[in-house]
């Protein structure tokens, strides 16, 4: 099983912390933010990790990570995204590197605060296809949203003016190696992007998607808001470690 984190996009909602800077540099409590889905690749067994990045600043991840040492890996892969094609453009990226493997697809600016093993082991025991996870939201509409019917997914709509349901879909994606040919189908969305919800959808299509749904808190931390409820929620996990 491989991972990859994706830390592309020019962050540009983050202006203008993120106008010299990359967004997944910028500090989540007490660690730059590409530490904790690193870490949550980690900490579910997966230690062949590559990180696609680009815009500004992304000579910075090789001087932060290196080889990952800091993270007991003995490796870390890097590759470079050109513009600001999307997720899934910047998923794409990471065929040859995938090898024909499944992979745990993670993005740069989702922090968790469990562990997402037991998610990942059922993955491991799915014969095809793809697994995503969802979470209870309060502002659905910011994300990809899942409308559920008898307990199955029946469409993933992405920002939706009016949410079909308070299920999220995470930026925390399983799939096997069909996702690359399903991106070469892909046509850019009104937002200029290739859209992963649009690939989610595809697999649905196929009827190869499952899902689970996230265990303890999750939060993405690419807007000010959501930055700010990041560091509070990590800063409140590090001291009950204390
Ligand atoms: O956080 C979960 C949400 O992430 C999902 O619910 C949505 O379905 C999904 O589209 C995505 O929504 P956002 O609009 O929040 O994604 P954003 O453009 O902020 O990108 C999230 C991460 O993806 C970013 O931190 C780095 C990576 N990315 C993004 C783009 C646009 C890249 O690596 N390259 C890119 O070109």
């Amino acid at each position: 099983m491989k991972g990859i984190v994706l830390a592309g996009g020019l962050g540009t909602r983050l202006f203008p912390l993120t106008k010299v800077t990359n967004k997944h540099l910028l500090p989540v409590y007490n660690k730059p933010m590409i530490y904790y889905p690193i870490q949550t690749l980690i900490d579910a067994g997966i230690e062949d990790i590559l990180i696609v990045t680009g815009g500004n600043s992304a000579g910075d991840f090789l001087r932060l990570l290196g080889n990952g040492k800091e993270f007991g890996l003995s490796h870390l892969s890097f590759v470079y995204q050109e513009g600001e094609g999307g997720i899934a453009a910047a998923l794409s990226l990471a065929e040859r590197f995938c090898d024909n493997d499944k992979m745990v697809v993670i993005l740069g600016d989702n922090i968790v605060e469990k562990s997402i093993k037991k998610e990942v082991e059922i993955y491991q025991k799915q014969e095809k296809g793809a697994r995503i996870l969802l979470k209870e939201v309060e502002n659905p509409g910011r994300f990809g949203v899942a409308e559920i019917k008898n307990g199955k997914i029946i469409r993933i709509v992405e920002k939706p003016k009016v949410p079909p349901s308070n299920l999220a879909v995470t930026g925390i994606y399983m799939y096997d190696s069909q996702v690359f040919d399903i991106i070469r189908t892909l046509k850019p969305s009104e937002r200029g992007e290739l859209e992963i919800t649009d690939v989610n959808n595809r697999y649905l299509e196929m009827g190869q998607l499952t899902y689970g749904i996230l265990d303890g808190w999750w939060t993405d931390a690419g807007t000010f808001d959501s930055l700010l409820k990041a560091n509070i929620l990590v800063a409140e996990k590090e001291k009950m470690k204390k």
